[in-house]
């Protein structure tokens, strides 16, 4: 199968799985562990470590090594993934009201709603500001406020987050989309003013400049790194085999060999959700 295609359905199914998983008592780093062992079973490598955000917390909320978390009657789950196939990458997100509540049911169905009517205007030689008007006149009409600061994106070989930007709101931006390209679209719906904030340290890293270092723990990282994920995100939990791995990582990230990504609460502590499909512009969504 061709590889775009094939992500596309590993993501997809990884998704539909991580949804059953999402239970009250389940703990975020078993549900994040499990969708990742999944992705590989279905014969891809997870393209960024799962984030599962809850309530306020719009993205990038990784579990960490241990995480303490665990899901609650009623919580706004966000399930972001992503799977590769040699490098081909396709992101998928999708937001669960934990334990069958119903509570936040309408700010579940504007993101939905926002995400099926972007996708409706997709097509090659539209302009990326449409999309995002699309977006914001979704989420504006169910009375909600779509996130500004926070975007869609294309994906490519090695790359989760690559030009285009799509917006979530109407920019006015005239790029035009092209025929095979590949972009995940990721509508965030919120009851807050519609910002994120850079919050606290994710433990989510990427490789950004790999060079010599004095300390061999942290060449040997370095190296691992480089064999396994290359310029994809990786997160302190796939590194734990590493004698004092967090040691060495804030070294690497002190040395500017990695960076770290922030979590994203809403700023005004506004509850959201979100959903996210990658598309193949002229041929469909990958992720269905
Ligand atoms: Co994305």
């Amino acid at each position: 199968m061709e590889p775009w295609i094939l992500s596309g359905k590993i993501s997809s199914q990884a998704r539909e799985y991580g949804k059953t998983l999402c239970v009250p008592g389940a703990r975020i780093v078993d549900i994040a562990d499990k969708v990742e062992q999944k992705i590989i079973a279905l014969g891809g490598k997870p393209a960024f470590p799962v984030d599962i955000s809850l309530n306020t917390m719009a993205a990038h909320y990784c579990p960490f090594v241990d995480d303490p978390v665990i899901v609650q009657k009623g919580d706004l789950l966000k399930l972001d993934l992503g799977t590769h196939i040699e490098g081909h990458v396709t992101d998928t997100a999708v937001t669960i009201e934990v334990g069958g509540v119903d509570k936040y049911k309408k700010m579940r169905e504007a993101v939905t709603a926002a995400l099926k009517a972007a996708i409706d205007v997709v097509s090659p030689g539209v302009q990326v500001g449409k999309i995002g008007a699309a977006v914001e006149e979704v989420i504006t009409g169910y009375g909600y406020n779509p996130i500004r600061n926070l975007c869609g994106h294309g994906v490519g070989l090695w790359e989760v987050h690559t030009k285009p930007t799509i917006p979530n709101y109407d920019n006015k931006d005239p790029t035009k989309l092209t025929e095979g390209q590949r972009i995940a679209i990721e509508p965030f719906v919120t009851d807050g003013e519609g910002m994120i904030k850079e919050g606290k340290p994710s433990g989510i890293y990427a490789l950004i400049n790999p060079k010599p270092v004095r300390l061999d723990g942290a060449r040997k990282m370095i190296q691992h790194i480089m064999k396994e994920w290359k310029t994809l995100p990786f997160t302190v939990r796939w590194l734990k085999q590493f004698p004092n791995y967090q040691f060495l990582l804030n070294y690497l990230e002190k040395e500017q060999v990695i960076s770290q990504y922030g979590q994203l609460p809403e700023k005004s502590g506004g509850l959201v959700t979100q959903e996210e499909h990658t598309i193949m512009v002229g041929t469909g969504v990958l992720t269905k």
